[in-house]
C-alpha cells in the first residue's frame, strides 16, 4: 500500500477531436498510473454528469485532490472512489464530474497496479483463464448519432463467438469490417466512417442486414469458426413519444411494432445480442422481450441501466433484458462499475465491457474486461483509440 502524493489533471484530445480529462497519479513509493475519460454521443439520461473539461478539471482541484493527497492509498481502490464521491457530494458527480472522477479512479488503480509490479487486471482481482475470454463485440455498419445519413440502427456489431482465442477473434473482426467494405464498393455504395470506425453508408437498415449476413458468413468460412452478429438500436435515441413509438425515417413502429420487429430480427438474423432495442425508461417492454428472446439471445440494456446498480436492481426485478453493459464512465468511478458486474453475474446477467463512441488511447476497459471475466467486450475494430483495447488484449493472452 503506497500513499497517493500527487494528481494532476489536463485538458487532451479524444478520438472526435473533443476535449476530454487526463489524470496522472503519483505515489510515495514512486508508483504512476494515467488515464482518460471516454466521452459518449448517444449518452442516456440516467447517466453520471460529464462537466465542461475546465469546469470538471477546476472543481476536482478544489474538492477532490485535497482528499486524496496524502489521505489514500493508491492499493485501495474502494478508498479511493469513496474520496471520490464524498468530495463529489451528489449521486451523479454533477459536481466534480463524471469525467474527472473516472480519469482519477482509473489513474489510481493503475498506480496501484504499478507499485505492486502486477498487470492492472490482476492488481483488480482478475486472472486471464484462456478457456473463457472477453469476446470483442465490433462495430462494422454504425449510424444513428455516431454518423449523418447513415443506418437508422446504430451499430451492426460482428461477434465471433467460435474463435478459439482473443488474437483471432480481433483479427476476425477485422475481417468482417474489410469484407463489409468490399461489399459495398462491390454494390457501388461510398462509404465514411463513423465515430468508432465502422462503415457509414447512406442505406437502409435493411441492406445493412444483408450485407452482415453475407460478410459474417464469408469470414466465417475463411477462419473456420463461428461468427455471427448483434446490434446496439440506441433505442432511446429512435424513441420519440410525440411520433407515437420508434422513428426509422418515414416509418414510425410503436412499442408493441418494435418489440415484434426486434424478435423477428432475432429468429431471422440469429442475432447472438441485442443493445437498447427499447428506450431508457421502458423497462415493462424490455421484460416482454426478454420474456420472447431472452433465452436465444442477448438483450443489453445500456442506456437502461447506465451501469447502475439501482436500475439494475429494478431491471432485475421486472426480468428487463439479460446483460448489462458497463461504461465506467456512466457511474464515474472503477469501484461502481466492478459493483455493477458483480451484481448482474450473480443475477445471471451478462456482463458487457464496453468504450464510448468518444474514446483515447487509454486500455483501461481492457483489462476490466479480464479482471471481471466478462464474456464480450465491445470496443470496435479499427482506428487506433478502438485497437489501443484490441491489442492490449492480444498482449494480455500472450502473456498469460
Ligand atoms: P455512446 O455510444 O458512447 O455514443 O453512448 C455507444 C453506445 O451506445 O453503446
Ligand atoms: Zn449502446
Amino acid at each position: 500500500m503506497t500513499l497517493v502524493t500527487d494528481v494532476s489533471l489536463r485538458r487532451v484530445l479524444d478520438s472526435r477531436g473533443n476535449e476530454t480529462v487526463e489524470a496522472d497519479v503519483q505515489t510515495e513509493s514512486g508508483g504512476f498510473g494515467r488515464a482518460k475519460a471516454p466521452s459518449g454521443a448517444s449518452t442516456g439520461e440516467y447517466e453520471a454528469i460529464e462537466l465542461p473539461v475546465s469546469e470538471a478539471i477546476a472543481a476536482a482541484r478544489e474538492t477532490a485532490i485535497p482528499r486524496l493527497v496524502g489521505e489514500v492509498f493508491a492499493g485501495d481502490q474502494r478508498e479511493v472512489d469513496a474520496a471520490l464521491h464524498a468530495a463529489d457530494g451528489t449521486d451523479d458527480f454533477s459536481d466534480i464530474g463524471a469525467n474527472s472522477a473516472v480519469a482519477i479512479s482509473m489513474a489510481a488503480a493503475k498506480a496501484g497496479a504499478d507499485v505492486a509490479g502486477l498487470p492492472l487486471f490482476q492488481h483488480l482481482g482478475g486472472t486471464f483463464r484462456g478457456d473463457t475470454f472477453p469476446v470483442p463485440l465490433g462495430n462494422v455498419i454504425g449510424g444513428g448519432e455516431h454518423a449523418a445519413d447513415a443506418t437508422h440502427i446504430q451499430e451492426f456489431l460482428a461477434a465471433p463467438v467460435g474463435a478459439p482465442s482473443v488474437e483471432e477473434a480481433v483479427f476476425a473482426n477485422a475481417a468482417v469490417h474489410q469484407e463489409v467494405g468490399e461489399i459495398l464498393e462491390e454494390r457501388g455504395v461510398p462509404s465514411a466512417k463513423g465515430d468508432e470506425g465502422a462503415w457509414a453508408p447512406s442505406i437502409d437498415d435493411s441492406e445493412a442486414f444483408e450485407i452482415m449476413a453475407e460478410a459474417v458468413e464469408t469470414v466465417a468460412d475463411d477462419v473456420g469458426f463461428d461468427i455471427r452478429f448483434g446490434l446496439d438500436m440506441a433505442g432511446a435515441e429512435l424513441y420519440d413519444a410525440d411520433a407515437g413509438g420508434y422513428v426509422y425515417g418515414d416509418k414510425v413502429r410503436d412499442t408493441d411494432e418494435q418489440v415484434d420487429y426486434v424478435a423477428d430480427l432475432v429468429e431471422e438474423y440469429d442475432l447472438v445480442y441485442v443493445e437498447d432495442p427499447l428506450d431508457e425508461d421502458d423497462f415493462e417492454a424490455f421484460a416482454e422481450l426478454t420474456d420472447r428472446v431472452g433465452d436465444r439471445t442477448l438483450v443489453c440494456g445500456d442506456d437502461l441501466f447506465v451501469t447502475n446498480v439501482e436500475r439494475l436492481e429494478r431491471g432485475i426485478e421486472q426480468g428487463a433484458a439479460n446483460s448489462i453493459l458497463v461504461k465506467p464512465n456512466q457511474i464515474g468511478t472503477l469501484s461502481d462499475a466492478v459493483d455493477a458486474v458483480e451484481r448482474a453475474i450473480e443475477s445471471g446477467y451478462d456482463p458487457v465491457i464496453s468504450h464510448r463512441s468518444g474514446e483515447t488511447e487509454d486500455a483501461t476497459i481492457a483489462h476490466l474486461a479480464v479482471a471481471t471475466d466478462a464474456p464480450y467486450i465491445k470496443t470496435g475494430t479499427v482506428g487506433g483509440e478502438r485497437t489501443a483495447k484490441l491489442n492490449e488484449l492480444i498482449r494480455i493472452e500472450q502473456n498469460a
